[in-house]
């Protein structure tokens, strides 16, 4: 009890420090995205004004400019272009694996195309304006895009396809965590699809209007030529010298981030590995500083992440059990979203959380969880009745043992004891709710279904005893003879929550069904047998208990009597339908 106290003291402590550097990453890279996002919108709203005339495309120009082409706007917008493409070549880097859903591959791939179509754009008109002062109006880029060159009007448009696409996905994967964004789906669809087709639509107006000037006039071309201060050859052959340096910059920036990948993934696995136990007992191993997500999904292991790892949806969540002191402290962004979802101080972000020791983790949602999953509070938090497992276990005549021993050697023996039988319970797809002198009491089947965790509670029963027979084995020099134990299960209905107040807080449940565990686990030692589980955990479980020794008996505080099942030795649950 006390040292998961501490541990879990130890966490909550962490948790409450400071850290406010990924705080501004995150809001940097969505800052930067919605920065960009308001001059595509900006861009295609004044393109749309080409459905009414291409005069009013000019006029609507003026303000567009007056918002984006001053020294502020301009600071800003290529201080976001420079940050989001940052990010995006980290995000690159970072990542342990480049296997990703469609819609971030997507995002990915379209957010690297956009500007390999887009720089020929932006130095014939922003940069031409800036070297030469040319005069980038409506009428002087449709007459260079619609009519002189065609191809590069194509380009231009797949390009404004690309960016709104590339957009919508990334301000998808951020609305979605919304509480609204159910609610206002239909008009975010609507919205989606007609800024870009009344942009491409004006654009098309337009250009056809500036076609039929071009034809109508012969010195039209001539006058927007002198007028708008258009680069003369060598000028613009200037223009093709910087979009090809651009090429290469941009080139060389991937090059050397999946270069610099590939040299830490390098030097990481030269640093060993650290093993991470998911329920079931699965154990995998991963290069010190993935992250637990990065490890569930390098492994195949079903993981919910609706937010895509970054960090924002609290799907991902696990409860950790292990060395928790030895993880890295959360980030401030990190506890927001928790605090948010009113987690208890074992629970991390599995996208956020990068272990350098073993350890176990439980996913706290199902795999196939939804973005309003990742809003609920957990019920243990708020405390409910719900059925659950639970399980207690007690040491036969350790009073004794410890009587005859030296308190360090007493220490010494449960300690390892705890840590054997907390290992078992936890890779069962259980939690060790407390310690009590030499006795244990576990909870399954809090963040699941009462079938599961009758199940994880026999399978824990099942582990205890065979990592009993290790430990006696291991510690035979030091044990007069054999530790033997006593174990008692019951299902049935529990009030569950964080039950205690500052550090001591801690999940735990309270009820009838606790008592008769308990109860159970006293019983073992009248009928002379390790495991005693009653008839509710042979149900709900599956067990195929027709072979097992079965009693009825009355339990202190209970009316009718009780069908229980009694086991000699827990291991023989192997042997039984259902588990594994
Ligand atoms: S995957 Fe969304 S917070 Fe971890």
């Amino acid at each position: 009890m006390l040292s998961i106290g501490r541990a879990k003291a130890s966490i909550s402590l962490k948790i409450r420090k400071k850290q406010s550097i990924p705080i501004t990453k995150r809001g940097l890279r969505l800052g930067s995205g919605l920065v960009l996002f308001a001059f595509v919108v900006t861009h295609l709203t004044n393109h749309a004004l080409g459905l009414v005339s291409l005069e009013a495309m000019e006029a609507g120009r003026e303000y567009f400019l007056l918002l984006w082409r001053n020294a502020l706007g301009t600071t800003v917008l290529a201080g976001s272009i420079v940050i989001h493409t940052a990010f995006a070549l980290y995000a690159v880097y970072s990542r342990r694996r480049l296997k990703m859903s469609v819609g971030e591959a997507l995002q990915l791939i379209l957010g690297f195309i956009a500007p390999i179509l887009l720089v020929s754009h932006v130095l014939g008109t922003r940069a031409a304006m800036q070297i030469y002062g040319t005069d980038d109006t409506y009428t002087y880029v449709l007459l260079a895009l619609w009519v002189d060159n065609p191809i590069g009007g194509v380009r231009q448009a797949s390009a404004t396809v690309i960016v709104w696409v590339h957009a919508c996905i990334g301000l998808y994967y951020w609305l979605r965590l919304k509480t609204w964004f159910r609610r206002t789906l239909p008009w975010l669809y609507g919205l989606a699809l007609l800024v870009p087709v009344l942009g491409l639509l004006g654009f098309i107006f337009a250009g056809r209007a500036v076609g039929r000037l071009a034809a109508e006039d012969p010195g039209f071309r001539l006058d927007i030529i002198i007028d708008n201060n258009a680069p003369e050859a060598a000028q613009v052959a200037y223009i093709y010298q910087l979009e090809s340096l651009i090429f290469m910059a941009l080139g060389a920036a991937v090059v050397l981030t999946l270069l610099a990948r590939a040299l830490r993934l390098y030097l990481e696995s030269r640093k060993g590995v650290v093993r991470i136990t998911y329920p079931e007992g699965r154990v995998v191993s991963v290069p010190p500083g993935t992250t637990i997500l990065e490890a569930s999904q390098m492994h195949e292991i079903p993981h919910a992440a609706v937010c895509g790892g970054r960090g924002r949806c609290s799907t991902c969540r696990v409860r950790v059990s292990g060395p928790l002191e030895s993880l890295p402290e959360p980030y401030e962004s990190e506890q927001k979203v928790l605090r948010r979802v009113g987690a208890a101080p074992d629970v991390r972000l599995a996208c956020q959380t990068r272990p350098n020791k073993d350890l176990s983790v439980t996913p706290m949602l199902p795999p196939n969880a939804s973005p309003r999953d990742g809003f609920a509070k957990s019920a243990a938090m708020q405390g409910q009745e719900q059925e659950i497992s639970v399980l207690f276990a007690d040491i036969r005549g350790f009073t004794s043992f410890s009587e005859a021993k030296l308190p360090y050697d007493v220490v010494f023996v449960l300690n390892r004891y705890f840590r054997s039988m907390g290992e078992a319970i936890e890779q069962a797809g259980g939690q060790v709710d407390k310690f009590i002198g030499d006795g244990i009491m576990a909870l399954f089947g809090v963040d699941g279904n009462p079938r599961d965790g009758a199940t994880s509670a026999i399978k824990a029963a099942q582990g205890m005893s065979e990592n009993l027979d290790e430990l006696n084995a291991l510690l035979k020099d030091d044990l007069p003879t054999p530790l033997r134990i006593g174990i008692g299960i019951h299902s049935g209905p529990a009030i569950v929550g964080e039950m205690g107040y500052s550090h001591a807080i801690s999940i735990t449940a309270i009820g009838d069904t606790v008592n008769t565990s308990s109860r159970l686990e006293a019983k073992t030692k009248d009928f002379g047998a390790q495991l005693i589980f009653s008839g509710r955990v042979a149900e709900l479980s599956g067990l195929d208990s027709n072979t097992l020794r079965h009693e009825e008996i009355q339990v202190r505080g209970r009316k009718e009597p009780m069908q229980i099942f009694v086991m000699d030795d827990a291991k023989d649950l192997k042997t039984l339908v259902g588990i594994k």
